[in-house]
């Protein structure tokens, strides 16, 4: 089976070109001169299926390295099932994500590693792979680690915050990245103060002050970035790489910018919503509506300018890549647990379908370059998490995971039109340049001509590989 993607622009992280892309099967085969004369009127009457990209991009199928489907957290289970919201990343162009299996202290790690294959299996519409979440270090989940390597999770999240479900303290802390700097993995970290949060949390409660917005009151960027620093430097005393998560702050920015001046394997991510959204605008909208916007790290004042320095942080690789911590609870059920009590909203957002398109707007305004875009959403996301040669670029060989994005194309986000099983959307209203027109998964077209042609269980489970970025 031949598909032939003619007359787009192909764009990868090393440059962009008119090109055809020939596609047999799952895998991609040949990147071509335009109308190359190699598929000549025979070779061309084999083609089974062609795809017009004329004035469109021709990108690589982008990778969510951050996504929480059907996670149990706060008190309830973000609302995406895999099946639905593999269904929503496909709609926006991504067509592998990077989930987390997760062990809460007490519970056998293999063991939940186990249940979440269980979850996902036979119900995803794109490719998946997992990292695994560590909420309890001990010697059990220390060794599982390893065996964990060889089961393709070479990614581990450990917390500092949200004592007595997911904190380890600095010793374990230690300890795991020790284990990292042995077998070869990536410490990926939420760095957040939890004590000092909570403190500040039951002070505010104590006031009176139970609104949404003082959930980012209650996280100020001090915590952020203290914890950023401590992760860093725990990281360079056992030569562990660290991979810091949904960076919000400019401070915590600008520590990993120094450590990775030092050439010290420090990386960091951020998410849409931390490059768009901000605390006065959208977690201090009125009443309850603020809990929409609900998430750690919290959304950040734009006052302080830290939207800004995130976008320059990507433009100079100071940070690495977007992730979207996709997340979601609906308003009904779930994010009302938290009327009259902010620190009961539970904490996500959903925005796995909107990356692509959301990102993209930063080529149009200006703030990153069309490379630079495919670089952060599709390529080192792949390389960063050991998937790179078969996903993450449009090269010979790799998977034919594909977008046609029609950069004249237009998008309304809302939650009448998302594909997100989520009763509101954090980015309604936004207008937005581009379109994600055509989507192919290891060959297979998922989305075309505004319609879903997936199903659930053509997305395989993706044993990766050790990080293919460290220094
Ligand atoms: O608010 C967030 N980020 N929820 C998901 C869990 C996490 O810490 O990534
Ligand atoms: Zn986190
Ligand atoms: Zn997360
Ligand atoms: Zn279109």
């Amino acid at each position: 089976m031949y598909t032939l993607i003619t007359g787009g622009t192909v764009v990868n992280a090393t440059g962009t070109g008119l090109a055809d892309v020939l596609v047999e099967d799952e895998t991609i085969v040949a990147v071509l001169e335009p109308g190359s004369a190699v598929l000549g009127e025979t070779f061309l009457a084999g083609v089974d299926r062609r795809i017009d990209a004329t004035g469109k991009y021709v990108i690589p199928g982008g990778i969510d390295a951050h996504t929480h489907m059907e996670m149990p957290f706060g008190g309830s289970f973000a609302s995406d099932s895999f099946e639905t919201g593999t269904r929503a990343a496909a709609w926006g162009g991504t067509t592998t994500i990077i989930d987390f299996s997760v062990q809460y202290a007490g519970q056998d790690v293999l063991t939940q590693f186990a249940a979440w294959h269980e979850k996902a299996a036979g119900k995803c519409a794109v490719d998946y792979a997992f990292h695994q979440i560590i909420g309890g270090v001990d010697d059990v989940s220390l060794a599982a680690m390893d065996t964990l390597i060889d089961e393709g999770v070479s990614s581990f999240k450990l917390f500092m915050a949200y004592k007595g479900v997911f904190l380890s303290d600095d010793g374990q802390i230690v300890q795991a990245m020790q284990r990292v700097s042995n077998n070869g993995g990536l410490l990926m970290m939420h760095a957040e103060n939890g004590s000092v949060i909570d403190l500040l949390q039951q002070q505010a409660l104590q006031r009176g002050d139970t609104d949404p917005i003082h959930h980012g009151l209650t996280r100020p960027w001090q915590t952020e970035e203290e914890a950023t620093y401590r992760a860093i430097r725990l990281a360079e005393l056992t030569g562990a790489p660290l991979y810091v998560v949904h960076v919000s702050a400019k401070q915590a920015a600008q520590r990993i910018a120094e450590a990775r001046d030092t050439g010290q394997n420090v990386f960091g991510e951020t998410c849409p919503q931390y490059l768009w959204l901000s605390l006065e605008e959208q977690l201090g909208a009125p009443g309850f509506e603020g809990s929409k916007w609900v998430c750690s790290t919290p959304l950040r004042s734009r006052a302080d300018g830290h939207q800004e320095h995130m976008w320059r942080s990507l433009r100079t690789n100071d940070l690495q890549l977007v992730s979207t911590d996709h997340c979601p609870f609906c308003m009904k059920g779930q994010k009302e647990m938290g009327v009259g009590d902010f620190t009961k909203i539970p904490n996500g957002i959903g925005s796995v379908e909107h990356r692509l398109d959301l990102i993209y707007q930063g080529v149009v305004t200006g703030k990153i370059s069309l490379e630079r875009w495919v670089e952060i959403c599709c390529t080192t996301p792949a390389r960063m998490f050991g998937l790179y040669g078969t996903k993450g670029v449009i090269q010979p060989g790799a998977d034919a995971d594909v977008v046609v994005y029609d950069p004249a194309g237009h998008t309304s986000i809302s939650v009448e039109s998302h594909h997100m099983n989520l009763d509101y959307s954090a980015w309604e209203g936004f207008e937005v340049d581009g379109h994600v027109d055509v989507v192919l998964s290891r060959g297979k077209v998922l989305i075309e001509g505004g319609e879903y042609h997936g199903r659930p269980g053509h997305g395989r489970y993706v044993k990766r590989g050790l990080s293919q970025y460290l220094i």
